[in-house]
């Protein structure tokens, strides 16, 4: 069978780069091979997000351009995946004639059988039922990765049934699902046969796993994961605070391969605007959490998500989020200008937020968070850390290197970013020294990143700097 070029554009969140990921290997059984550029392939797929309408026109402008190259190309084939997909269904072929599949978030196992089907009846296809299984994209027993990789995702859960007001997903990924714990375990050791040092687990909801199903709790799972031999660092998204139990709290203290991050996204401070999104939460409950998870682990680093100028948000609300920012003190945080989502509840709210508005609380809350991870990060100067290694810094990616040492770059288990020399006996070759965990001290603190020197090399620097440590 002659070998095809697919060519995998993903647009939004992690979730989406492990579908994206799932779609390369079931075709990969079927002789395509992944390429980075769309202009020699014959299959370009598109995974699409629908989180918020600039993601949405991201993924329009794109389909656009690829009008011409279908003229020009006539044997290319385009499909759309992803929540877009589900979310607009046939729509999306008639404002889009260039495309041939679309298909929804539930059926990335049906790609092979209906590519051959378009192969066959050169007619366009549209596959966006819900489905109430989970199907399993790849068999067991096939190696799930195509390179040595560091870290990978393994969805554990898929849907969400919290119903946010503000939000899209309930309406593009269906009714929450939770996978098999024997499947996800099983991936999971695929994975790391194949070399993966660190899994972050992924569902919209992972608190919640297994739940309505009465299978294994969240904590459970992880008790399971934590026991693959092989496996170093478990990471896990999202957390909803209103599901976040004692006993996923005591996870971060008692399982040693549990990473000390939690991602766990407030959205606002303000009760009344919690009450309008339908968090199912307040400000003071968050902060208890809070408290418990610092009890637990008094150096766990916490990043969060905001909307700012939800409707009805008045100064007031606005301030008790810049408030409770103040309190918490987040390692980091995502921050977004509230969109209208055309099935979402919040789009028929009265007292919208005009745009200026929302850009000015955007840039406040942006401005408040630079100078606490500023400060934040210049207090870890002097610490060690446990780094893996993920591979070359973006430093020495740029740079045409000639010397006998590379820029490296990894995370400590809080999930912050150290780029640090490597050491001149380690070699240059970056894939032999990738997954290798080593100790950093942290020398320099900058907004996005740390810069380290490796333990064992800290004095020789330390003399070259005149004794102190920097401070940039
Ligand atoms: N507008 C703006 N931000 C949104 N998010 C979800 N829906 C919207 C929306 N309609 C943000 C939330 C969520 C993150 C993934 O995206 O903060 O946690
Ligand atoms: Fe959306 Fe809320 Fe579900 Fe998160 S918990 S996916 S914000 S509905």
């Amino acid at each position: 069978m002659k070998t095809k070029n697919v060519y995998i554009n993903t647009i939004g969140c992690q979730m989406n780069v492990y579908d994206s990921g799932q779609m390369a290997k079931v075709l990969k059984h079927k002789n395509y091979k992944s390429v980075d550029s769309f202009s020699n392939a014959d299959l370009i797929i598109v995974n699409t997000c629908a989180i918020r309408e600039k993601a949405v026109q991201k993924v329009y402008s794109f389909l656009g351009r690829l009008s011409a190259l279908k003229k020009k190309n006539t044997g290319l084939k385009v499909v759309v995946a992803g929540c877009v997909a589900q979310q607009q269904g046939a729509k999306l072929i008639k404002r889009f004639p260039q495309v041939d599949i679309v298909l929804g978030t539930h059926a990335i196992n049906q790609l092979p059988d209906l590519l051959q089907k378009i192969e066959e009846f050169p007619q366009s296809i549209v596959e966006n039922e819900f489905s109430e299984i989970i199907h399993e994209t790849v068999p067991s027993g096939i190696a799930m990765t195509q390179k040595r990789e560091v870290t990978g995702f393994v969805t554990i859960m898929r849907g969400c049934d919290n119903y946010c007001t503000y939000c899209v997903v309930p309406y593009v990924r269906g009714r929450e699902i939770s996978r098999k714990p024997e499947s996800i375990i099983n991936e999971i050791q695929m994975l790391v046969q194949s070399g993966v040092n660190e899994i972050t687990l992924l569902g919209q909801n992972v608190n919640s796993y297994g739940v309505k199903e009465g299978l294994t709790t969240f904590p459970e799972l992880l008790a399971m994961v934590n026991d693959i031999d092989g496996l170093e660092r478990i990471r896990f998204v999202t957390s909803h605070p209103k599901d976040l139990s004692d006993q996923l709290i005591e996870s971060f203290g008692g399982l040693n391969k549990v990473c000390n991050h939690i991602h766990l996204p407030v959205q606002s401070g303000s009760n009344h605007i919690l009450k309008k999104m339908n968090r199912k939460y307040t400000r003071e409950a968050y902060l208890e959490k809070i408290e418990k998870l610092r009890a637990v682990s008094s150096e766990i680093a916490i990043t969060t998500d905001f909307i700012v100028g939800f409707p009805g948000e008045t100064e007031q609300d606005f301030n008790a989020t810049i408030g409770l920012m103040e309190t918490v003190q987040f390692d980091s945080v995502f921050a977004f200008e509230y969109s209208d989502r055309p099935e979402a509840p919040a789009t028929r709210f009265s007292d919208k937020i005009n745009l200026e508005v929302k850009h000015h609380r955007l840039q406040c809350l942006f401005k408040l968070q630079k100078e606490i991870t500023r400060k934040m990060h210049h207090s870890l100067i002097g610490q060690a850390f446990s780094v893996l290694i993920e591979g070359a810094s973006k430093n020495q990616l740029k740079k045409i290197s000639t010397s006998a040492m590379v820029e490296l770059s990894g995370r400590t288990s809080e999930n912050r970013i150290v780029n640090f020399d490597g050491s001149p006996d380690w070699g240059i070759d970056i894939d032999s020294l990738k997954g290798q965990t080593v100790n950093v001290e942290i020398v320099k603190a900058f907004s996005n990143s740390l810069w380290g020197v490796l333990s064992e090399h800290l004095i020789e620097y330390l003399k070259s700097e005149g004794g102190h440590s920097h401070v940039a």
